[in-house]
């Protein structure tokens, strides 16, 4: 791998860094990249699905997921972690990840990981080839390409330092704040860098300057390259021999920061866990000197730095770098309010799901109401089988006559004058538990007691002791020996065209219970309904996941609630078309058993 990152890197940020994440989309929308850097965010304890962030003036949305396995199954394409998980977490996060695999680089930001964990992290992420920059590190850039995370700060500095655009320089150094310095130095004096890496500055991190330079080597990008090492350690000496061995051939600038050090009695721990020398050959005095004796171009100081790049960089004769074009970040930016992810009325037709009105509307299409709800309601286009089995339930329930509760109501609020959609409203506000409505209940109960094995018995004592009627179960007419043909009907559509349906064959089961203590408790229209979209779900590829969200957020009520409203509507109609006049209720049909009411 002779580039750390492309143009089409795409990363896992774990943690919701949200400024961190903006500036990397920031960054993204002034270098022109078409997908953003940041693919998805792991965020454990966030109950959201997923966070807005600005693109330009507009706002994208990062998905979230609860685990890195989450978010790796739904981005495989993401084979970056920039892992900013505190030094608490950090190395479980990299373990995993490694054991999850799929990631080229993995990039630790936390300072202070228990060293002896963090050996053992950088050996098993070596062992699987994988690239670590870090830990206690800012991380790394590919200009023109991919930033990590706050690497350049702000976009004003990030361009000042012409870090939106490769250069030729290939830059290593330990320390972030030096690398953003360094940055600056190679822009004025030189074209900017073409990929650079803070390898961080804790004494034990996973790539090393060598790793790093060796890779640059083999960058046809990379023109020359400057290490900026510090005072202890002895990973220079590892270049030194790089060089003296042919290995790199480039040439090298390089600079070990900490001479000061020899002006104090006792070794100096500077800033950075592993700056501090053990012994004499890793003070920054005897590495500045043994890289300058294998010909790698060592200022004579620190301030001498910036003179020795230019020097350099002109000796090389590279060819000047076009400016590209470059969008600019807003100053300033609105956050929109609501998220719609299912139309768009913006242009010059309307679309469902990205289907344009007239593609599903007319009979020509070839497309029905099953196509609009699995477009406008699930954002898929479902088979034929699926889409007419949804029109199947949508027609069924359409209506069961005029004294079910929903019905009744309708016909009643009609009656007392009200419009069409007052009277609709009251209708529709029976559908619940006992009418209507418990097809979501029956699809999670039923689901729950097949996914857990539960037979017939053991399910009905699970129901018992929830103290609920089994939602599906019963029917006020409907028996065994009266039977509900649209339960039949339905049951058959499935036979014929679902490619199985486990779920119905386990319900079937424990109507063969029920219907034998008490002939009515059949499986009802609303039960054959929950449990056949769950075995249509299955069957189309869904998760359990997803199924079980379906069945929290209602959608399966919503099937009786489209369905019966035809029905209602048609009471309505049918009451102000008989102009009936107001409703009161036989007072003969009322027990009434008033007492006088007790003084206290
Ligand atoms: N699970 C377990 N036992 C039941 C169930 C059930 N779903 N339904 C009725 N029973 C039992 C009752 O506990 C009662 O037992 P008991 O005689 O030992 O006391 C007996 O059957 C009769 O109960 P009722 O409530 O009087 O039965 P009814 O026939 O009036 O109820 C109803 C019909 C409301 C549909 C009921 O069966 C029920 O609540 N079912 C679950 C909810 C449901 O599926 N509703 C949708 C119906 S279809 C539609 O509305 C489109
Ligand atoms: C319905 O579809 O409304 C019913 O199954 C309820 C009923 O009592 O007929």
């Amino acid at each position: 791998m002779a580039q750390l990152f492309t143009k089409d890197t795409q990363a896992i940020f774990w943690n919701n860094n949200t400024t961190a994440i903006q500036r990397m989309l920031d960054y993204d929308y002034t270098i022109k990249r078409s997908k953003p850097s940041v693919a998805a965010i792991v965020a454990p304890t966030s109950g959201n699905k997923f966070e807005k962030f600005f693109y330009g003036s507009d706002e994208v949305m990062i998905p979230l997921y609860k685990t890195t396995a989450e978010a790796k199954a739904a981005q495989p394409q993401a084979d970056v972690l920039l892992n900013f998980a505190s030094f608490r977490t950090a190395y479980d996060v990299t373990m995993e990840a490694l054991q999850i695999g799929g990631f080229s680089t993995i990039m630790i930001t936390a300072e202070g990981i228990p060293e002896r964990l963090a050996r053992g992290m950088n050996q098993a992420a070596r062992d699987l080839g994988v690239t670590v920059i870090g830990p206690a590190t800012v991380g790394g850039i590919a200009p023109g390409a991919f930033k990590i995370a706050n690497v350049g700060g702000t976009i004003e500095n990030i361009v000042n330092s012409k870090l939106h655009r490769a250069g030729s320089c290939g830059l290593v150094t330990r320390s972030g704040g030096l690398f953003n310095e360094l940055s600056n130095i190679i822009a004025i004096n030189a074209d900017g860098i073409a990929e650079g890496v803070a390898i961080g500055g804790d004494r034990f991190v996973g790539s090393v300057f060598i790793d790093n330079l060796l890779r640059m080597q083999d960058n046809p990008e990379v023109k020359y390259m400057i290490l900026l090492g510090e005072v202890g350690g002895t990973e220079e000496y590892k270049v030194i021999e790089a060089v003296k061995s042919g290995k790199i051939t480039k040439p090298i600038i390089a600079w070990c920061i900490g001479t000061i050090a020899k002006y104090y009695d006792s070794g100096v721990q500077f800033g950075h866990a592993g700056a501090s020398a053990n012994a004499e050959a890793e003070t920054a005095e005897a590495k500045n000197k043994a890289m300058a004796e294998a010909g790698i171009h060592v200022p004579a100081t620190f301030n001498d730095l910036p003179a020795k790049i230019k020097e350099v960089y002109e000796s090389l004769n590279i060819a000047p770098i076009p400016e590209p074009e470059m969008n600019v970040v807003p100053k300033v930016r609105r956050t929109k309010q609501f998220i719609c992810t299912i139309s768009d009325d913006r242009g010059d037709e309307a679309t469902y799901a990205g289907f344009p009105i007239s593609s599903v509307a007319t009979p020509d299409t070839g497309k029905g109401i099953g196509d609009v709800v699995s477009l406008l309601w699930f954002k898929k286009q479902y088979p034929k089988w699926a889409t007419d089995f949804i029109e199947t339930v949508i027609k069924t329930v359409a209506d069961h006559g005029p004294a079910v509760s929903g019905a009744h109501n309708a016909k009643v609020t009609a009656r007392a004058g009200k419009s069409v959609v007052e009277s609709l409203v009251t209708g529709l506000l029976t559908i619940g538990p006992r009418f209507g409505g418990a097809i979501d209940g029956a699809a999670e109960h039923f689901k729950y007691a097949d996914d857990n094995g539960l037979d017939p018995k053991a399910f009905l004592n699970h129901m018992k002791k929830l103290g609920i009627p089994i939602p599906g179960i019963g029917h006020r007419i409907k028996s065994l020996k009266n039977p509900d043909l649209r339960v039949k009907g339905l049951m058959e559509y499935a036979a014929a065209h679902f490619p199985a349906t486990p779920l119905l064959d386990y319900a079937r089961t424990v109507e063969a219970l029920t219907t034998s203590k008490k002939e009515n408790l059949i499986l009802n229209v609303d039960g054959t309904i929950g449990i056949l979209m769950v075995d249509m779900w299955r069957a189309l590829g869904y998760s359990e996941e997803e199924i079980n969200e379906f069945i929290a957020s209602g959608t399966l009520n919503a099937f009786f609630i489209v369905g019966r409203s035809i029905g209602f509507i048609g009471h309505v109609l049918d009451e102000k078309r008989l102009a009936m006049p107001m409703y009161r209720h036989p007072m003969d049909d009322i027990l009434y058993d008033v007492q006088v009411a007790e003084k206290i």
